[in-house]
């Protein structure tokens, strides 16, 4: 994992977790800070190191973007990347952010409705990754909120070539959101509001609608807009699953196994455990 910062970091955890499970006993996971300035540097070194892969974060994943040979679909989508694999001295650059998010959503949240409309608060790099997914999946509508507009409309206006007939695709400020709010509504929060367990980006007061969910990209203890969904009872979920199952399509990719003999069951139960700690 390629990152600044990178301390807190779960994922060596979760990924030598499931290492160990699949038995590859000469591959390890590291962490590691790298300096600004140094990414494209260090990921044209790691191959010749023998790694096989890397994962990247914040705040290098457009500038991994730059230093593939090789782009997934996905990638090219998002815009980003998350996963680089060394592969006959090419580097492929992927990003499993999107489809860990889609995987680990509760099932019937994403459902086949004509009507469903899906709000997305927040316009940076997270964002991205879920706007592109819902966009390919065909969501019905998809409106992005931001405190700054002019960020939510680069994003939908780089997105537009991507947008299925039938997909409504618009933004909007973080002030309009209880109007835009309906029943039956999914609300996908990727904004840093609500990091320091303070903060939320809407304003929360009144009742929560009918049916309607809310996928917080935040892990851990509860944020206080997943707090309040979840006291006047809004389906609410955290974003652990996300990270894991995009751990587990990084671990398939590196590995050319399926992602569904990755352990993610024992992956999430390692983390937990060590947020409960
Ligand atoms: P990431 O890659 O994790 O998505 P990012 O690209 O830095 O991070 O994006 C952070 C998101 O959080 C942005 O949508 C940002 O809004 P702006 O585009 O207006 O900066 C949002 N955000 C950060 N602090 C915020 C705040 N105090 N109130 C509302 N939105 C905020």
């Amino acid at each position: 994992m390629l990152g600044n910062p990178v301390s807190h970091s779960l994922s060596p955890l979760i990924q030598n977790t499931a290492l160990a499970r699949l038995e590859k006993d000469g591959l390890v996971y590291l962490a590691t800070e790298i300096p600004r300035g140094k990414i494209s540097e260090v990921i044209k070194t790691l191959p010749c190191l023998g790694a096989v892969g890397a994962n990247v974060t914040v705040p290098y994943k457009l500038q991994a973007l730059e230093a593939c040979d090789v782009l997934s679909e996905r990638a090219k989508a998002i815009g980003a990347v998350n996963i680089l694999s060394f592969r006959q001295g090419q580097i492929f650059g992927d990003n499993s952010d999107g489809v860990g998010w889609l995987r680990a959503l509760p099932d019937g949240w994403l459902k086949e409705d004509c009507d469903l409309r899906v709000l997305v608060l927040g316009a940076g790099g997270a964002s991205r990754a879920v706007v592109a997914t819902l966009l390919a999946w065909g969501c019905p509508e998809v409106i992005v909120l931001n405190r700054t507009a002019k960020r939510a409309e680069q994003l939908v206006s780089e997105m537009e070539s991507r947008v299925l007939d039938g997909t409504h695709l618009a933004c909007a400020g973080l002030e309009e959101f209880w109007e835009l709010l309906q029943p039956g509504c999914l609300v996908v929060q990727t904004t840093s509001v609500g990091l320091d367990r303070r903060a939320s980006p809407v304003s929360l007061s009144g009742s929560w609608p009918k049916g309607a969910n809310f996928s917080e990209l935040i892990y851990g203890e509860p944020t206080p807009m997943a707090k309040w969904v979840s006291e006047r009872g809004g389906g609410v979920q955290d974003g652990l699953p996300m990270l894991i199952h995009q751990a587990a399509e990084s671990l398939s990719v590196w590995l050319d196994i399926p992602v569904e003999s990755v352990p993610v069951d024992e992956m999430l139960r390692a983390a937990r455990m060590f947020l409960a700690s």
